[in-house]
């Protein structure tokens, strides 16, 4: 049975990319079902567009709660049999009636090696702090930001010259890559939560890249 992914997404969609470039080439054994924007004519909804995937705008301002927004969010990936949704990009706090309907099959990808510099500007607060060593972190979500068990990180240096842009960058090359192997990895059965703790089956999981065993 092939896995039924939902990506939700409010901008220049990069790491969705990345999700449908490995779903095409059979990487990931799965198929992407909808783009759901909570912000219209983005290009995460071209990109589906053009990859002849079902986009959705649902405008949060049509609702008067978030818990109203999200509930209907949930009846969208319900009504298409999702079985993994993917935060790609998407800028809104998931409430916690939806990590309930998707309990450890939400996924989001943050542009920090958590638990350090969660939030919004995870490049720039790392560059600031003047850490030499940053990264991304792809996690189950829970009910706080920037929280849920962890799935896989990369790392990447901090150089001397780098500004956010510079960092930013270097941290998105490595984004493309993890992203779409914890997806591989959920699709394949090879995810279990216990606890904080990720396991992932048969695999150097942790920290990429690949770090010595033993
Ligand atoms: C990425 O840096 C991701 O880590 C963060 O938001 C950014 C989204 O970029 N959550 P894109 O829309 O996937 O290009």
């Amino acid at each position: 049975m092939s896995c039924r992914i939902g990506v939700l997404a409010s901008g220049r969609g990069s790491n969705l990319q990345s999700i449908i470039d490995n779903v095409e080439s059979g990487f990931i054994p799965a198929e992407i079902v909808v783009v759901i924007s909570d912000k219209p004519r983005v290009f995460a909804l071209e990109r589906a567009q053009k990859h002849g995937i079902e986009g959705l705008y649902v405008n949060p301002k049509d609702f008067g709660k978030r818990e109203d927004f999200d509930a209907r969010l949930v009846e969208e990936l319900r009504a298409r049999k999702v079985d993994l949704v993917l935060l790609a990009g998407y800028m809104r706090l998931i409430t916690p009636g939806f990590v309930k309907a998707f309990k450890d099959r939400i996924m989001n990808i943050h542009p920090a090696l958590l638990p350090n510099f969660p939030g919004l500007h995870g490049q720039r607060d790392a560059l600031d702090y003047g850490v030499k060593i940053s990264g991304c972190t792809v996690h189950f979500v829970d009910d706080d930001v920037d929280h849920g068990p962890i799935i896989v990180q990369a790392a990447v240096p901090v150089l001397e010259d780098d500004d956010e842009a510079s960092l930013s960058k270097r941290i998105l090359g490595q984004e493309h890559r993890i992203y779409p192997l914890a997806v591989k990895w959920f699709c394949e059965g090879k995810l279990k939560v216990r606890g904080r703790r990720v396991e992932v089956k048969g695999e150097t999981a942790g920290i990429l890249p690949s770090a010595p065993r033993g």
